[in-house]
């Protein structure tokens, strides 16, 4: 049994064993999630065809180290080899608590040079001691060095009888194509909330922890898909607070971005104010928070806006207690739902580029200034009533309803339900006529032209607001 002793917040001393460890799955059947992956492995175990490699990849905290213990024991136990392991014979219980001889562990982020791997192999040139096979498990398998990879390949062709490598990795991209086509590869999958929240209310359930419905899922939602975070998550908060987690502890102890931060940013861009766009983004900066990550909860933060201003009864798809869902009707009161959508649109249309940028924090504020810029947006139906008043008054019916026809099934093309609205466009001559002379004057102003001078440049377009309308 590991068993760990800290002392608490306050000076309160714990002590306790670690979740993720006191929940390891002993068994095949106890996995949670990787169906596929267990099948095949148990069907393997039981006609005897397994392969002398597997690469085990996925990201941390989904069972990749958990599955290749259950592999060990499975081919070890001294029943077997069998996929159902009886977890009381010695091999069984050396494996279970990390202690056989014959079962290697090794951290491939702390053993990546030529020199290990040669030690590595020169140790797997005898038999196993005591069991069947010798299982060597790499884990982070991809930190490997190039000399070290190259090292291994033969021997992943040719391995020693009766050893069997599982490399895992959470960056399968970074492992040379020439060791995957040596191994058969095993994709792990990120954990559904729905799974974690199952597994935490076991846990909860178990240990006595009292922790609302909304908690629980504030903490599966914080794991993104990762069981062991979930975990550790819990083990955090009953840390923290001693059996009695309540919503607010969790907030705190999350560090999940902070609500305010999102209100402020969705303000400053439904009231259209792209001047504090940039004290804003210092500000998000400022508290550590990473900019991408900080733009996906803004994406949420957008949905959860989008669902109360076209939904009715939201209790069921939102994650918020009923004051935060309150002040999101505030949010969007005199806000249509397609301009919502709007921005939720090109909030996602940037995840992309913001990815990629390599000067995150520019592209981060371009993308609030340009949603702060957008035009009202009103729905379709509006406009239709008002070019229909408009068509009554002037009789110029039919010229006007076609262009305005024109630009309903344009904006439908390109957008969804929803239009952006411009002012009533005047003579199109006249506007290009605005344009040419606003671009002769900032033409003519010295700093332009030195800056045009310098850089032998060329303007293509001013956007200047239009005075005379
Ligand atoms: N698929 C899973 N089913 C059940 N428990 C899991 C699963 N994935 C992770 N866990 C829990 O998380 C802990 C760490 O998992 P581990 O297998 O070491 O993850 P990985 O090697 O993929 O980083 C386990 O001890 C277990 O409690
Ligand atoms: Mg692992
Ligand atoms: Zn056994």
């Amino acid at each position: 049994m590991i068993s760990a002793s800290f002392p608490g917040f306050n000076g309160y001393k714990m002590s306790y064993l670690v979740y993720a460890r006191k929940y390891r799955p002993t068994t095949f059947e106890q996995v949670i999630g990787q169906k596929a992956v267990v099948q095949t492995l148990k069907n393997a175990i039981k006609n005897n065809r397994l392969a002398h490699g597997y690469i085990f990849s996925g990201m941390r905290g989904v069972g990749k180290t958990t599955v290749a213990r259950l592999l060990a024991k499975s081919l070890n136990c001294e029943q077997g080899p069998t996929p159902e392991p009886c977890l009381k014979c010695e091999s069984c219980v050396d494996i279970q608590e990390g202690r056989s001889v014959d079962v290697l562990e090794i951290d491939g982020a702390s053993n990546r040079g030529i020199d290990e791997v040669r030690a590595l192999k020169e140790g797997i040139q005898y038999k196993p001691l005591y069991s069947r096979y010798k299982v060597i498990i790499i884990d982070e398998f991809h930190m490997l060095t190039k000399e070290a990879f190259n090292a291994l390949l033969k021997t992943l062709e040719e391995p020693p009888p009766n050893t069997i490598f599982i490399l895992a990795t959470t960056e399968l991209h970074k492992v040379p194509s020439t060791i995957v086509s040596r191994c058969q590869t095993f994709e792990f999958r990120k954990i559904s909330l729905n799974e974690i929240t199952a597994h935490l209310k076991e846990i909860i359930q178990k240990e006595n922890i009292s922790i609302s419905n909304y908690g629980i899922r504030l903490i599966a939602e914080s794991a993104e898909g990762s069981l062991r975070d979930a975990q550790s998550l819990l083990d955090q908060s009953v840390a923290f607070s001693g059996e009695k987690v309540s919503d607010e502890d969790l907030k705190e102890i999350l560090g999940t971005i902070s609500r305010e931060l999102l209100f402020e940013t969705a303000e400053t861009i439904l009231k259209k104010k792209p001047e504090q766009a940039f004290d804003l983004v210092e500000k998000i900066v400022n508290k550590g928070y990473d900019l991408r990550f900080f733009h996906s909860e803004l994406i949420k933060h957008f949905r959860d806006l989008l669902l109360v201003s076209s939904v009715k009864d939201t209790k069921d798809l939102l994650t918020l207690d009923d004051s935060e869902t309150e002040r999101i009707r505030k949010q969007i009161e005199n806000i249509s739902s397609d301009e919502v959508l709007h921005c939720l649109n090109a909030l996602q249309n940037g995840e992309q580029g913001l990815r990629y940028s390599s000067h995150p924090r520019i592209y981060f504020e371009v993308l609030i200034v340009k949603l702060c810029q957008f035009k009202n947006i009103v729905p379709i139906q509006d406009i239709i009533e008002e070019v229909k008043a408009l068509k009554g008054k002037t009789g110029t019916g039919a010229q006007a309803s076609k262009k305005d026809s024109d630009r309903e099934s344009k904006r439908g093309e390109n957008n969804a339900g929803s239009v952006l609205y411009a002012k009533p466009v005047p003579d199109e001559k006249k506007q290009n006529r605005l344009k040419e002379e606003n671009k002769n004057s900032v033409l003519k102003e010295p700093k332009v032209e030195e800056f045009l001078n310098t850089f032998k440049a060329r303007i293509l377009s001013v956007n200047k607001e239009e005075k005379n309308q």
